[in-house]
């Protein structure tokens, strides 16, 4: 697939960093993941506002404007060839010989473009099964740094579980999924935790909040206890590269009535339009 470092296009395979690398070391980066619907990139400004908001917070300089990067984004999107595509984007603080403090070194931008990887549409006919685990993430979970390690865990134990999605609980509260942001619907209403410090603001998610207005379904930004989830009617998951997926059951319960939601598919419906 095709990939650019640092003004070069290359190859994604091409063998082109050093070991001393702060990414490959240290995850000492941010990165965004966007999706490209027909050849047109999905929510861009959204995901410039976050990376630029990520690096900001780990005071990375990334030495390129917005503009810069979305003229990159979509160069290498037409070299691509590829009109339903993703592209991956990090950010990181660059090459320098190993060393906690931060070095005095530009920062290294790296993308690829990959044709999309479509994920398993029986999940979406039937519902996904999630399984609750600890979230065991620091204090800025907000940031979206390349240091993935807990979502890793916590998504391969799931995995090796037979469910699809981690659902992580810090203090008795539900706050995402390890890849994923997750709403509920009780009582007509679409419940989604607050966008505090502990969750990544997805993008799919700011999405959702604005179909909900749009289709007039009132919505709470609020905290809820993992048994929350066992008593609403219909519960999804949203993420760049699974869209909206229904959630079934969690911990091999029962959501609802086991099947995906009027509501979900609603706003499901409504989300594909905008693409
Ligand atoms: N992950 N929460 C976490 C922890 C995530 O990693 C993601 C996305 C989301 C959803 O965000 P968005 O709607 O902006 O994609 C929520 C991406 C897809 C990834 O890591 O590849």
């Amino acid at each position: 697939a095709i990939g650019y470092l640092n003004g070069k296009v290359i190859s994604s395979s091409d063998p082109v960093l050093p070991i001393d690398e702060r990414g490959h070391q240290f995850g000492d980066g941010v990165y965004e993941y966007i999706r490209i619907y027909n050849g047109r990139a999905f929510m861009m400004d959204e995901h410039m506002d976050r990376f630029f908001k990520s690096a900001k917070a780990i005071k990375l300089n990334l030495g390129q404007t917005r503009e810069e990067i979305i003229t990159v984004v979509n160069d290498l999107i037409e070299r691509s060839g590829l009109a339903d595509c993703d592209v991956y984007m990090q950010a990181t603080r660059g090459i320098a010989p190993r060393n906690h403090l931060f070095p005095n070194v530009p920062a290294s931008i790296s993308m690829t473009v990959k044709p999309f990887r479509a994920m398993d549409e029986t999940l979406r006919k039937n519902g996904a099964k999630v399984k609750l685990l600890p979230d065991e993430r620091w204090q800025n979970c907000w940031i979206k740094t390349l240091n993935l390690l807990p979502n890793l865990l916590a998504k391969q134990e799931a995995f090796e579980a037979g469910a699809f999605e981690a659902v992580l609980v810090r203090d008795g509260i539900v706050t995402e999924g390890s890849s994923s942001n997750i709403f509920l619907l009780k009582d007509g209403t679409l419940i989604t935790p607050p966008a505090t410090k502990h969750i990544l603001h997805g993008i799919t998610r700011i999405a959702v909040l604005d179909i909900a207005a749009e289709l007039g379904i009132p919505v709470e930004e609020k905290e809820f206890a993992p048994e929350f989830i066992f008593e609403a009617d219909e519960v999804f998951l949203t993420s760049t590269g699974i869209e909206i997926v229904p959630v079934t059951s969690a911990d091999d319960r029962v959501i609802g009535e086991g099947n995906p939601g009027v509501m979900t598919t609603k706003i499901y419906e409504a989300f594909m339009k905008r693409v």
